[in-house]
């Protein structure tokens, strides 16, 4: 390497976001464009930190690490979306990178990373290209837009507090090609809200998202649960907005259950719930019945149960999870997650 050489490195972290109105189902209308908008909260400790030494090279070269050890499987997938993003960074045509992630979460967790690690990898990009080109600072929007290409719901995770991403006329700047913050449009009660993750399940999703999304496409309910989404994302926004608990518990779990609903009534038929995933649920009607508590429960692509609750009441439901529901959770697991503050440099 000669003292001209481009080369450096950059560190960023990103979290993983829950999606309060899911996005399940692709619009034929481009490139990962969703059929309805969704929301989401960004969560703190679920994260992926990626690091990236690039240097100036005759010809693009990568070689990528997950916690330390080389892993094809990510780094197909990674090169893979490198190489679609060829345009946008011309630089990567000439540059040989050296990636290396972690998540701060157990990876037998069932937890999904792809949000996490792909707007952590696109802030990444975007940082050396501010590098090496002298720009300003990173656009957030843009690298929303990017993150959206490698994965749908990855473009949710670049905002603090919660996003939306999708047009919906409830929202004036809304887009299907990038999210938004929704920092400022949030009631405070929301700010530190808490997500407790209850693992039911630590094996690798049985359906892959693509394959899931790919499955509305000839679900004969799809029409109907487009048009409920939308409707879903204006009460909802209402919700965040007056910090009406009773309005967001009641979305949020009727999303929950659509989503799998969706995916049992598809063809073939899909099944990703485990019987202590209705056990917890069960559990939480009673424990809410007996409280009055506002916790209420949402579900990812998968058996795992999100407990969601305000943080007046975190010792309480901490010590409900603890004397009730760890007995469902695989080996006891969960973990204690709540709304963050989105990525950053490290
Ligand atoms: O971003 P994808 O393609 O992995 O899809 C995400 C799908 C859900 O997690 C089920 C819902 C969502 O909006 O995050």
């Amino acid at each position: 390497m000669n003292e001209n050489t481009i080369h450096g490195g950059v560190k960023w972290q990103s979290p993983s976001n829950i999606a309060l109105v899911k996005y399940w189902g692709k619009s034929p209308a481009g490139v990962q464009i969703p059929q309805n908008p969704s929301i989401s909260l960004t969560l703190s400790n679920c994260r992926t930190e990626t690091s990236v030494f690039y240097e100036e090279s005759d010809r693009f070269g990568l070689r990528f690490r997950f916690d330390g050890k080389e892993n094809p499987e990510f780094q197909t997938k990674i090169a893979e979306f490198l190489k679609s993003q060829m345009s946008r960074f011309p630089f990567l045509n000439k540059m040989d990178l050296h990636i290396d992630s972690r998540n701060t979460f157990p990876h037998s967790s069932g937890i999904a990373s792809s949000a996490s690690s792909m707007s952590a990898l696109v802030l990444c990009l975007l940082d050396i290209e501010r590098m090496v080109n002298n720009n300003p600072d990173i656009n957030l929007k843009e690298a929303s837009r990017i993150a959206r290409l490698a994965s749908g719901s990855a473009c949710r995770s670049v905002f603090p507090k919660a996003a939306l991403w999708g047009a919906t006329e409830a929202f004036a700047g809304s887009s299907d090609e990038y999210a938004i913050s929704l920092e400022d449009e949030i009631h405070s009660v929301f700010k530190n809200y808490h997500d407790s993750i209850l693992i039911v399940s630590d094996a690798k999703k049985s359906v892959s998202s693509r394959t899931g999304h790919a499955l509305m496409d000839t679900n004969p309910y799809a029409e109907v649960r487009y048009t409920t989404a939308k409707n879903n994302i204006v009460d909802l926004l209402t919700a965040l907005k007056t910090g009406d608990l009773e309005s967001f518990m009641k979305i949020t779990e009727s999303e929950a259950m659509q989503l799998h609903a969706l995916m049992m009534c598809s063809n073939p038929s899909v099944m990703l719930l485990k019987p202590n995933t209705l056990r917890i649920i069960n559990t939480l009607y009673e424990f809410r019945r007996e409280t009055d508590i506002p916790v209420c429960f949402t579900l990812d692509a998968g058996p795992n149960v999100h407990l969601l609750y305000p943080d007046q009441h975190a010792e309480m439901v901490e010590r409900f999870i603890m004397d009730e529901l760890e007995p469902y959770c695989h080996e006891g697991q969960w973990i204690a997650d709540r709304v963050g503050e989105g990525p950053s440099r490290i």
